[in-house]
């Protein structure tokens, strides 16, 4: 029997990801096992998951993170797929707690599905979202195809030069993803040094995080919102990557535009 049987909340919640999953894989973001999710459930978690032995672990995290004492997070598992998550999300992903020591984890339900290798990054963000009070609960990474190749062009690497490029490209993009896109240079997948520069760009203020020549780092108060703020971003992504392959470089919105987009959407940037 599922953990989520009785537990009509924490079922939504893990609907919902199911959902996002789907439209990873339909958006062409998540080829094999590309890309991960993770949500903080924890005021979701009934007595009867408080009560259940863990099934697997305890396993390392690699880092001690403080604020992660007493939480619970639903995984992707690592090597499933987007799309095989879509349709069994307990077969392919799994929930896990944090033990009190801060720096392990266990696998609690329902199946001993081992979580993604880009575990350090997720559990540090959420780390990290804790200590600053954020009500952010989810993080989702992904591979989208325009924003991944603007990220080889050292030029677009620079602070806020993508950022300003993709507001400028369709209005919505700076209502939607008002803190921009950060960026992270290259570092190897799944490795805290990933993780500590991921922590440093959200800090920076940014919701969304480009990883150079890999994908993007999202965080939001629920999985549908981090996705949406990448999906507009990638849109303004298609548009700028739609002008050049037609042979001209798009005009963008002007500054003074984008600036009322600002002021009357009362955005922070
Ligand atoms: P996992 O299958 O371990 O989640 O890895 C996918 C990925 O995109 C790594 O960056
Ligand atoms: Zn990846």
């Amino acid at each position: 029997m599922s953990v989520l049987e009785n537990n009509p909340a924490l079922s939504a919640e893990i609907n919902l990801v199911a959902e996002a999953a789907g439209y990873l894989w339909q958006k062409g973001w998540a080829e094999r096992n590309g890309g991960n999710i993770t949500v903080n459930i924890t005021d979701n978690v009934d007595s009867a998951l408080k009560d259940k032995e863990p099934i697997a672990g305890p396993f390392p995290i690699g880092s001690t993170l403080p604020h992660l004492k007493g939480c619970w997070f639903f995984c992707k598992g690592t090597n499933r797929r987007m799309r095989d998550l879509a349709r069994r999300p307990m077969e392919n992903g799994s929930i896990i707690r944090i033990t009190d020591d801060c720096a392990h984890y266990e696998i609690v339900a329902d199946k001993p599905v081992m979580p993604t290798s880009e575990l350090p990054s997720h559990l540090a963000v959420h780390n990290y979202l804790i200590a600053k009070g954020s009500p952010y609960k989810a993080s989702l990474h992904t591979h989208p195809i325009g924003l991944v190749a603007m990220t080889h062009n050292p030029a677009f690497l620079e602070k806020d030069v993508l950022t300003n490029i993709l507001w400028s490209m369709i209005p919505e993009t700076k209502a939607f993803c008002p803190r921009g896109l950060g960026i992270v240079p290259y570092k190897l997948p799944g490795s805290c040094e990933l993780a500590e520069a991921t922590i440093a760009s959200i800090d920076d203020n940014y919701d969304v995080v480009a990883w150079e020549k890999h994908g993007v780092f999202a965080v939001d108060t629920d999985i549908m919102s981090a996705f949406d703020q990448i999906d507009v971003l990638e849109k303004a992504s298609d548009i700028y990557l739609h002008a050049r392959a037609m042979g001209f470089v798009p005009d963008g919105m002007s500054q003074a535009q984008m600036q009322e987009i600002s002021t009357v959407f009362k955005l922070p940037k």
